[in-house]
């Protein structure tokens, strides 16, 4: 699946936050059966973020149903200590906040040492630049849309700007690598976030809230 990856066209990443946890069994089979390649996995630590949302054994029981790619989003502090728990709970790309890693670096070398695909993130308040160092050496950058922590915020219109800016940073230093997009997006803002360089979108609200999800995951991508 990595293989082409970039020639890939659009990816709609469906984000667990938003599904009915008493029945994630089923959210799985939606997204099975859907046109989602991928599905996100928001961990929140309660440090990182306000938040605290779920850990290894709920990402295990998810990786036993799900049959797509499991994209992993961290949201926590000292992401180098739970890098190899991570993958063998399923996650088959990590994508850790670079605010919360001392040494990013070396993140992104347990990381690689999993065999696992590499993603690096952003809160909103931080410069695209400070990703400069890292763009050669990660397989995706996930452009927070809002502050992480929750699910159901509002998205912040400067995202577009700041893709812009970061789509000609991977144009210029690896034009492999992908760009996620990841809070408040929806069927408003997905065209324009594709066309603007996008290659992934997580959806959460958008997807599980819809009455017809696995039609809301379609439209997005032909929108
Ligand atoms: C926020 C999470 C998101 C969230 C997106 O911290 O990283 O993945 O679930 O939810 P929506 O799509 O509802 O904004
Ligand atoms: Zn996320």
């Amino acid at each position: 699946m990595f293989s082409n990856f970039k020639r890939m066209k659009r990816i709609i990443s469906p984000s667990v936050l938003a599904a009915d946890f008493s029945n994630l069994k089923s959210a799985c089979e939606m997204i099975n059966r859907s046109d989602a390649e991928w599905f996100h996995i928001d961990v929140m630590d309660g440090v990182f973020v306000p938040n605290i949302s779920f850990g290894f054994p709920v990402l295990e029981a998810i990786k036993k149903h799900c049959t797509k790619f499991i994209d992993v989003h961290i949201m926590i502090v000292h992401p180098e200590k739970y890098v190899k728990r991570f993958a063998e709970a399923g996650a088959q790309m990590l994508t850790f906040h670079y605010e919360a890693a001392e040494n990013p670096d070396e993140v992104i070398e347990l990381i690689r040492q999993q065999g696992i695909k590499v993603g690096i993130t952003i809160n909103p308040d931080i410069p695209v630049e400070s990703l400069k160092p890292y763009i050669d050496k990660v397989d995706m950058v996930l452009l927070m849309s809002v502050f992480a922590g929750y699910g159901g915020q509002s998205f912040i219109e400067e995202t577009y700007e700041r893709l812009k800016t970061l789509k000609k940073m991977i144009d210029d230093l690896n034009p492999k690598c992908l760009i996620e997009i990841d809070g408040g997006v929806s069927i408003r803002n997905s065209k324009q976030l594709f066309d603007a360089g996008a290659n992934v979108l997580v959806a959460g609200s958008a997807v599980f809230n819809a009455a017809d999800p696995m039609q809301m995951i379609k439209n997005m991508l032909n929108s």
